[in-house]
């Protein structure tokens, strides 16, 4: 983040929006998720009202925001093209989701046939766990083959490498409708997880394998939340209007 930016934060920061601040810092996501603030299926509730509603003090979390950025290159998701976002978000978070699913999958259960017995809450976030990669994987599934394709036709439209023709969903707004819902329930098991394990707080007993599965959980859900922010506030609102310039011709 440069100093023209935090300025820019400052002098807006009751209008600022947790997407926003996602949106002008990519390592804004870091910061908010280690004080629980969710920046995309809730990206846009104002930064400063749900700071304030945790007590949380909002100058010291912009600073910590602008320590990450210092320390870390920034990728610039906001400037790419459609194409090359779908692209990157397949490649990079939809295989993490794939991979790690796997294996977080069976770190879990063998926690909660190991530990069930005496804490069977990590029974109950085993099973949430499996419904939310076997979901995600459907989800990504409905992205990789009908959505992101046809933001790529949109992009090669609007080079003049292909004349546009109206899809036979309509319009792009209806798979991003239910893939927004899909990223909501996604998020929601997330909130249930964390309840039921206290925010992944280990018991005294936890094994090796326990606090594995706690860590890639913690992981996971980080992951989760940057790739769905690239996909609800940059991918699908950048691809609902250069739709809406085609059907306008
Ligand atoms: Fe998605």
């Amino acid at each position: 983040m440069t100093e023209e930016n935090i300025n820019v934060i400052t002098a807006n920061i009751k209008e600022l929006t947790l997407s926003q601040l996602v949106l002008n810092d990519f390592h804004a996501a870091e910061v908010l998720e280690k004080y629980h603030l969710d920046f995309c299926c809730n990206g846009n509730r104002l930064f400063y009202d749900v700071c304030k509603e945790k007590g949380l003090e909002h100058n010291a979390i912009l600073s910590e925001i602008e320590n990450a950025n210092k320390r870390n290159h920034e990728l610039k998701f906001d400037l790419w093209e459609l194409d090359f976002l779908a692209d990157y978000i397949i490649n990079n978070h939809h295989q993490y989701v794939k991979q790690s699913g796997t294996i977080i999958n069976e770190h879990i259960d063998k926690t909660a046939a190991v530990h069930g017995k005496n804490h069977p809450e990590i029974i109950e976030a085993a099973k949430l766990f499996s419904i939310c990669h076997k979901d995600l994987k459907q989800h990504m599934m409905k992205e990789e083959t009908i959505l992101f394709p046809y933001i790529k036709y949109l992009v090669k439209v609007k080079n003049g490498a292909a004349s546009f023709e109206a899809p036979y969903f309509s319009t792009i707004r209806n798979p991003i409708n239910m893939m927004e819902a899909e990223h909501q329930s996604a998020g929601d098991i997330f909130v249930k997880i964390r309840e039921l394990t206290n925010n992944f707080t280990l018991p005294s007993d936890a094994c090796n394998t326990y606090k594995a599965a706690f860590e890639e959980l913690n992981d996971f859900e980080l992951d989760l939340h940057k790739h769905i922010h690239l996909e609800n506030n940059i991918l699908f609102p950048k691809a609902i209007e250069m739709e809406k310039e085609m059907l306008n011709k």
